[in-house]
């Protein structure tokens, strides 16, 4: 009975003294894991500081927050997140600055905030489509899954099935369809991201073009030249055998000289006139 007394004893002071030299931060909360957006309060609550504070400030993902700076010698320090939103999420650490200087951190984890590259994709028949998303929100993404949609059906398109592959990485997916089929293919699509806290999707539309359209300029060439050769040819054989008429009634450059002389009329006319 003794001993034990004396060992709990022992075990209080020991931790009244590691109470007395470490500082200890408080966090509150521990962690945020905010799905619906509200405003959020993050506070830090530093005990036995082993100097005097000179300041504190907060940083998120290991970049100082500017309006948290604060000079004054607080041992208590909030921030406040007004409406958390997709890009909220992050790793917190508030900072006192002793010396030397001490942190803690608290995790706000949110949705994956899921974007499209491209909302609008284009692609030409027999090619191969490339449709990608991204996420950069915390924490990233576990699980990355695409879907073809059509109504209100949604049809998963797993890896290496048809002509699907994906790709992915925490940050970026990409669904590659191999010969692009106008019928098949075109239409929309979805990227789902999943993380501990929920899902989060954008939706890509895939338009197929088909190899005729991406001719149809080089066509329209061909076809000009080839109507303005036609025109050519046609007008250069009609008017060969009207010069060789004209030239068995009136002897050698008939057209040039019945040119000149009407010019020559004219120009005599014009200067009676004035
Ligand atoms: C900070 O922690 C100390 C020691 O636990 C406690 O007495 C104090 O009330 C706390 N301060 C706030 C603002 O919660
Ligand atoms: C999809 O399949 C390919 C080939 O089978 C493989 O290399 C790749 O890692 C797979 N991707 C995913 C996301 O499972």
């Amino acid at each position: 009975m003794a001993l034990l007394w004396s060992l709990g004893a022992l075990l209080a002071s020991l931790c009244a003294a590691t109470a007395m030299t470490d500082p200890v931060i408080v966090t509150m909360p521990s962690e945020v894991v905010n799905v619906n957006e509200t405003t959020v309060q993050l506070s830090c609550n530093l005990t036995n500081p082993t100097s005097a504070v000179a300041g504190s400030h907060w940083e998120k993902d290991g970049k100082k927050i500017d309006s948290s700076v604060d000079t004054k010698p607080n041992t208590f320090i909030e921030y406040t997140i007004k409406k958390a939103d997709l890009q909220t999420g992050g790793v917190y650490h508030c900072v006192f600055l002793t010396s030397p200087q001490v942190n803690s951190s608290i995790e706000v984890k949110v949705l994956p905030h899921v974007k499209a590259y491209k909302h609008s994709e284009q692609g030409n028949e027999n090619d191969k489509g490339v449709l990608t998303c991204t996420c950069h929100s915390y924490p990233l993404p576990t699980d990355w899954q695409w879907f073809k949609v059509i109504g209100d059906k949604k049809t998963l398109l797993a890896n290496g099935t048809e002509r699907y592959e994906v790709k992915s990485t925490p940050e970026k997916s990409i669904l590659s369809i191999s010969e692009l089929d106008i019928e098949k293919d075109a239409g929309d699509y979805e990227c789902l991201a999943t993380n501990e806290v929920g899902s989060g999707s954008d939706k890509i539309q895939l338009r197929v073009r088909s190899r005729l359209a991406a001719l149809w300029p080089f066509l329209g060439i061909v076809a000009e030249v080839i109507i303005l050769v036609t025109v050519i040819f046609i007008y250069e054989k009609r008017r060969k055998p009207d010069d060789i008429a004209d030239d068995d009634d009136s002897g050698a450059a008939p057209l040039k000289s019945n040119a000149a002389a009407n010019h020559k009329d004219q120009n005599v006319r014009q200067r009676n006139c004035n």
